[in-house]
């Protein structure tokens, strides 16, 4: 006898990346966190919140951040929903569309967590193979017109792509079959955004996040995007305040700030290049990446050790338990200091 249900019993939790201590020794590299600080907009709008206004609840609306977000995206207000990191939305999302009998696809290996929620919801999961070198699966996804169709994009942890023109395919293919929810929490470091999709698709939820190119992983937010009679579907599955008071003011400064996190992620993007092109030159394969972070094969394939002996000596990178990843690890882009160490350690 059980007390909770056959499916939570059998599923597997999802492993996050080790949170280790001590910051300050240890070169972390494991979770795809921005290396450099927030906007100094975050500073000063922390140092001026007053503790007294925490007294009451917060605005279920995010009202500041959400304003914040159309202004610089020239999107309507009712077409965006804030949340406690993007992670949260998805919660939502699948407590919104998925059941027993209901199906989830994405093209793998990519992002665990989708296929935590389908298990919690008791959904079948398709999960769809990328085509050599990791290129999107377009067909295989319409194929299997899921009722939710996930696709990071760019995609972890191969740091690949599906261009927009692919996306728009499988979202006119989906209609009238099933949501497909576009996962651009590495946006900030790619070329190109699905995020004008919504306004013609109304199954295309687009998910965005400030844990990585606004450097706030810590904060917790992130937000949606897709029509209001979607987002009023999503409203219901809620906590009812998800977003504190603070992510919404420091959440809105750093937004508003766009050229600070221009400049960080142009930073992040020189240094991507660099390391990928350092990597090869070590005779390692390195997919292209337009994330912040790399897939990356040592010449040997002897990842996992790699991994246990780089962990040993504080630096912190990611391997993965997925058949397709056994001999790759993924290294999220540090700082130049933080690059080059990793490199002499590997050399
Ligand atoms: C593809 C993808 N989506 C969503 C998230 C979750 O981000 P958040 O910090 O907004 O919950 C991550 C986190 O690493 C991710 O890799």
């Amino acid at each position: 006898m059980s007390y909770f249900r056959d499916n939570i019993e059998a599923m597997q939790a999802y492993v996050p990346g080790e949170q280790p201590a001590g910051l300050a020794r240890i070169i972390k590299l494991n979770t795809n966190e921005n290396p450099y600080p927030p906007s100094p907009a975050v500073a000063r709008a922390l140092a001026e919140f007053s503790a007294d206004a925490l007294r009451v609840y917060p605005d279920p609306r995010v009202g500041t951040f959400v304003r914040a977000v159309s202004d610089v995206l020239g999107v309507d207000r009712e077409m965006i929903q804030a949340a406690n990191g993007s992670d949260n939305l998805l919660v939502m999302i699948a407590r919104a569309a998925l059941q027993a009998g209901r199906s989830v696809a994405y093209p793998g290996p990519t992002f665990p967590f989708y296929e935590t929620q389908a298990r919690i919801a008791d959904a079948k999961i398709l999960e769809v193979p990328f085509e050599p070198e990791y290129s999107f699966p377009l067909q295989g996804l319409i194929d299997a017109a899921a009722s939710v169709t996930f696709v990071a994009n760019p995609n972890s942890p191969t740091g690949t792509t599906a261009s927009v023109q692919q996306l728009e395919t499988l979202a006119e293919s989906l209609r009238g079959v099933g949501l497909l929810v576009v996962d651009e929490a590495y946006v900030d470091f790619a070329d190109a955004t699905a995020v004008k999709l919504p306004s013609r698709y109304e199954n295309v939820i687009v998910l965005r996040t400030l844990s990585k190119g606004y450097s706030l992983a810590g904060l917790r937010l992130g937000y949606a995007v897709a029509q209001p009679g979607a987002l009023e579907q999503l409203w219901k599955t809620k906590e009812i305040y998800n977003v504190g008071m603070l992510a919404d003011q420091l959440g809105a400064a750093a937004f508003r700030d766009q050229e600070y996190m221009q400049a960080n992620v142009a930073k992040i993007k020189a240094s991507r290049e660099k390391l990928s092109t350092d990597l090869q030159a070590l005779g390692w394969t390195v997919w292209p990446s337009q994330a912040n972070f790399i897939l990356a094969r040592p010449p040997a394939g002897d990842a996992k050790g790699i991994y246990e002996t780089l962990q040993a000596d504080g630096i912190f990178v990611r391997y993965f338990q997925h058949p397709d990843l056994a001999d790759k690890l993924r290294i999220t882009i540090g700082t130049e200091e933080q690059n080059a160490e990793f490199l002499k350690r590997i050399g």
